[in-house]
């Protein structure tokens, strides 16, 4: 069974890779394809971005790929087709923020932004707010596509806080200032594996492995 994960940040294939590691599934990615235009993410939920990267990807790599209306083409057609087209959609959800960065983590402050100006922005933004809850989420949101349709869509959440300052180098992205309670720690100072067995990513895709696994 081949699979496209439709991603090309290499911090959530190393992770969709070790969480789907026991399926026995070809995974592809979009790094291994010659680049093509990524879809804009235009959805207001993660859910909604996760369906319109599964649909577009899946349309540019299908065997009789829908023609566009200038009759554009696909780019997949040598390399596909695919099983199935997974996409995901994830972000840091503050509370105190009223839900930045949201849908728009990549992005959030400038698409250039450096983590750490990222994380100054966010403790910014919450020292105006003084004594409101500093409960945050990482939320992901994964749809299937398969034939031009949604086969399958979950999503995975972990609840934790703002770290009162970053801490730890591993992981990536918000990881340094994503506190854990019960591992008293943020995701940056525990190990791959000790962040996958609790955070959003692992949760959406042990759920993805075992759907995989019943149409096997
Ligand atoms: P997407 O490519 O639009 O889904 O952007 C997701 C963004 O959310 C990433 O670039 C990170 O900034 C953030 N994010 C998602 N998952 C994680 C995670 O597991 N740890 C830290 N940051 C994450």
């Amino acid at each position: 069974m081949r699979l496209l994960i439709a991603t090309t940040n290499p911090d959530k294939l190393r992770e969709i890779r070790h969480l789907l590691a026991h399926v026995p599934v070809d995974l592809v990615s979009l790094r291994d394809l010659p680049p093509f235009p990524e879809p804009e993410e235009t959805g207001t939920t993660f859910q909604e971005n996760a369906r319109l990267k599964a649909l577009y990807y899946n349309a540019r790599t299908r065997a009789d790929p829908p023609r566009g209306p200038r009759g554009s083409s696909a780019v997949g057609c040598e390399i596909g087709p695919f099983d199935y087209t997974v996409a995901e959609d994830s972000g840091l959800v503050v509370d105190a923020l009223d839900g930045e960065p949201g849908v728009h983590s990549a992005r959030f402050l400038r698409a250039d932004a450096s983590y750490p100006e990222r994380f100054a922005e966010i403790y910014r933004r919450l020292a105006e707010r003084p004594g409101r809850p500093r409960t945050a989420r990482f939320v992901c949101a994964l749809a299937v596509a398969r034939d031009g349709r949604v086969a399958y869509e979950t999503t995975g959440v972990i609840e934790g806080e703002i770290a009162a300052a970053p801490r730890g180098t591993a992981g990536f992205g918000y990881d340094p200032i994503f506190f854990y309670p019960p591992y008293g720690s943020t995701l940056a100072e525990v190990t791959e594996d000790a962040k996958l067995r609790v955070a959003h990513r692992g949760e959406a895709f042990r759920k993805l492995a075992s759907w995989l696994k019943e149409g096997m």
